[in-house]
């Protein structure tokens, strides 16, 4: 039986106009990518600042084709944070190649003073994550792999490695769409910035996402959209839209590439949350964030996330609250507690090596003391957009008696 008390984690928000678009997409005669997956792109770029985005069916199949046109392969190796969802380092294993993990600060982001005592002749891409939708320091990033001593430990093997003539910064920001840095959203920061649009996600086509393009001279931005969008239908030259065209029957296969196209049915979905996002989902995002914090940093347990500093501002995705001298155990007490009083909570994330798939790969928590400190304790809050001041109230007042009852 639904339990209607309950208050969900992060449900989207599907109301009339979601259901207007969809269906008018559906009528329309055209259902896969076409002219609203074209839109959706022209929109995001603008929004990114950047010339060029495609559209992909998810932010893992988009980062893993940015991993093929890189030719990544087997021997090679990935720098991506510890503290992360596992697709950002499954990607690199179905490329074959080797994750090297990296411990995270306290603000969840990877600390960047350690990357470069993992970079090898080997490596080849740098994944790091805006976790919770908080930007990490993009700018020392981008300062350390365009160093001479840095660049000249780098071996390419591919055209496109040659090109760059240095490692490719391959932002994961699954979690940061509309997330600002130095004051503008975030997209044209590093070499590629690919979002997440999967259905818990701040703006959701139920599953889906972007790949920024924003790649320095020589590469021109358009033609590596053209091939990127070649790639993820099949390698094959013309699209199915095009092959619509009288007598325009005739394609090629250039490549054997991926299928991670986006379909318009769900582009429509994502023109309706681009259309509002700004003035509507993050304000309100901006607003719970707030809320949670005010009432919570008054108990000295309560460790609130950081979501604003001088040159950056969180796209308010994940609430990511840690409990103050609290172990493992007793945070998931805690959690247990909150559950009895119908508040849904989560845990980001469980850090990649006590996952079993990488404990077999012989990864060992123990290196990563920051991201075992930062887990051990957190505890995320609901945040989405139909949540109400009194389910707001419910949420703070279920988090500070689970935590009486179990830290007393
Ligand atoms: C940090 C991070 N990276 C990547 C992904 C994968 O996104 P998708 O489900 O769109 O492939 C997620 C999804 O939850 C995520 O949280």
């Amino acid at each position: 039986m639904v339990n209607k008390n309950l208050i969900p984690f992060s449900p989207p928000r599907i109301d009339n106009l979601i259901i207007k678009e969809v269906t008018d997409a559906l009528q329309s005669g055209w259902i896969t990518t076409g002219p609203r997956t074209k839109l959706f792109e022209k929109k995001i770029a603008e929004y990114c600042n950047v010339s060029n985005v495609l559209a992909v069916n998810s932010w893992t199949t988009g980062a893993e084709l940015l991993l093929y046109w890189f030719g990544v392969k087997e021997g090679d190796e990935v720098i991506v944070p510890v503290y992360t969802y596992c697709a950002t380092a499954n990607i690199v294993r179905h490329r074959g190649a080797k994750v090297i993990m990296v411990d995270v600060r306290s603000d969840f982001g990877i600390d960047i003073s350690k990357i470069e005592a993992a970079i090898t002749p080997k490596t080849k891409a740098i994944i790091p994550v805006d976790v919770g939708g908080l930007p990490i320091k993009y700018d020392k990033l981008n300062e350390l792999v365009n160093r001479e001593d840095i660049m000249n430990k780098f071996k390419p093997e591919s055209a496109n490695q040659a090109k760059l003539g240095r490692i490719m910064i391959l932002s994961d920001a699954a979690h940061s769409f509309g997330a600002k840095y130095k004051g503008i959203n975030i997209g044209s920061q590093v070499d590629f910035t690919v979002f997440s649009f999967h259905a818990v996600k701040n703006l959701t086509t139920a599953e889906g996402g972007a790949i920024c393009i924003n790649l320095p001279k020589p590469f021109s931005n358009n033609e590596v959209y053209k091939h990127l969008n070649t790639l993820s239908l099949h390698g094959q030259n013309k699209d199915a839209l095009a092959k619509t065209q009288k007598g325009n029957w005739e394609y090629d296969v250039v490549d054997a590439g991926f299928k991670c196209n986006m379909t318009d049915v769900l582009a429509a979905i994502g023109l309706v949350e681009l259309g509002r996002y700004e003035t509507e989902t993050l304000p309100k995002r901006k607003e719970v964030f707030e809320k949670y914090t005010t009432a919570l940093s008054k108990y000295d347990w309560a460790i609130t996330p950081v979501f604003k500093d001088s040159f950056r501002e969180s796209s308010y995705h994940l609430y990511l609250l840690r409990i103050k001298n609290c172990s493992m155990e007793q945070r998931n007490a805690i959690i247990q507690e909150i559950f009895k009083e119908d508040v849904s909570v989560n845990v980001h994330y469980k850090p990649l090596p006590l996952l079993s798939y990488y404990k077999s790969l012989n990864y060992n928590m123990a290196d990563y003391p920051e991201a075992l400190a930062l887990w051990e304790n957190e505890i995320s809050l609901p945040v989405f957009y139909d949540i109400t001041e009194e389910q707001i109230n419910r949420v703070i007042k279920g988090v500070v008696n689970s935590v009486n009852k179990i830290l007393n």
